[in-house]
């Protein structure tokens, strides 16, 4: 049986740390869809497109991932695709709790089980607040994210008129 595997995720903006967890993922099940959604506690810097233009980049070279986005909840989406299984990343400690919480509410009412890999030591630090933060203030961000982000976030930034 083919295995679908959705990685959901607010993606604002993808990060290497993403793209490594997405390249890692994909040799591991049949078909990954990327699922671009809402963090309903996070204030996006991107829109919806710019995330998903960014994320198909990123990810065009692997031929087994797609990039899709999502409204309301996560199960839904999930049956609505007919998913085997959910694939999140970890990096630390600070992630669990959260993800504990996540995958237990989603494996309680969807069926659906979450396995997690394990971020690369070398993007443990990484995260897409960070990202925001250091770009919104005119930090060094351009070596966090892959390339096809960068443009994306200088012009969600500072919008053409
Ligand atoms: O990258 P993030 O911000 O950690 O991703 C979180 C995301 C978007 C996967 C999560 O917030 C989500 O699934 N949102 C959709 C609404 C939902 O299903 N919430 C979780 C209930 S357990």
């Amino acid at each position: 049986m083919r295995t679908l595997a959705i990685y959901p995720g607010s993606f604002d903006p993808v990060t290497l740390g993403h793209v490594d967890v997405i390249e890692r993922a994909s040799k591991l099940f049949d078909h990954l869809l990327v699922a671009v959604g809402e963090n309903s506690a996070k204030r996006p810097l991107l829109s919806t497109s710019q995330r998903i233009d960014a994320m198909k980049a990123a990810t065009a070279d692997i031929p087994n991932v797609s990039v899709d986005s999502f409204r309301g909840l996560l199960m839904d989406f999930v049956e609505l695709k007919g998913a085997g299984v959910i694939v999140r990343g970890l990096r630390a400690t600070a992630d669990f709790e959260y993800e504990f919480q996540m995958a237990t509410i989603n494996r309680k009412q969807a069926k659906i089980d979450t396995i997690f890999l394990m971020t690369k030591w070398e993007h443990s630090y990484l995260s897409s607040t960070m990202v925001k933060e250091l770009a919104r203030l005119g930090g060094e961000f351009e070596t966090m994210v892959p390339l096809s982000a960068v443009e994306i976030i200088k012009e969600a930034l500072n919008p053409a008129i």
